[in-house]
């Protein structure tokens, strides 16, 4: 099969693009602070982004609960420690939802 060059190109940019993206988030969630108490795929003081996309897998209703717990803080879904309420808008809080269940 021959490689056409603007195919190429076309995989280069969509992968570039797809990057690029995820970096808006990871500095979204960093701007608000959501990193000092979640990491990607390790537990620090909040579940992992990973763990909680795994959680949520196959959950109709995960976005618009995890939404609410974002932006209204709570516990005792994954032990005692609490998550305060976020300083954060539902737009934000629904776009760091939708890429937090997409990091699996
Ligand atoms: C002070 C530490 C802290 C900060 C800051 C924090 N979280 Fe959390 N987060 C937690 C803890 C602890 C839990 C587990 C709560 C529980 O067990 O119900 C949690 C749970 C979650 C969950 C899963 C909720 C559930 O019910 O399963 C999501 C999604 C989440 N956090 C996203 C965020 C986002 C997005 C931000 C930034 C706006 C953020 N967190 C900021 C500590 C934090």
């Amino acid at each position: 099969m021959r490689i056409y060059p603007f195919t190429l190109l076309l995989g280069i940019w969509l992968m570039a693009s797809n990057i690029a993206q995820a970096d808006d988030e990871y500095e979204l969630a960093d701007s608000r602070g959501c990193l000092a108490c979640h990491q990607l795929d390790m537990k620090i003081v909040g579940p992992s982004f990973k763990e909680i996309a795994r959680k949520y897998s196959g959950n109709n209703g995960a976005e618009s609960i995890l939404e609410d717990k974002v932006i209204n803080g709570g516990v005792g879904v994954w032990g005692n420690m609490p998550m305060h309420a976020g300083n954060i808008d539902k737009e934000e809080a629904a776009t760091l939802v939708k890429w937090i269940l997409g990091t699996k």
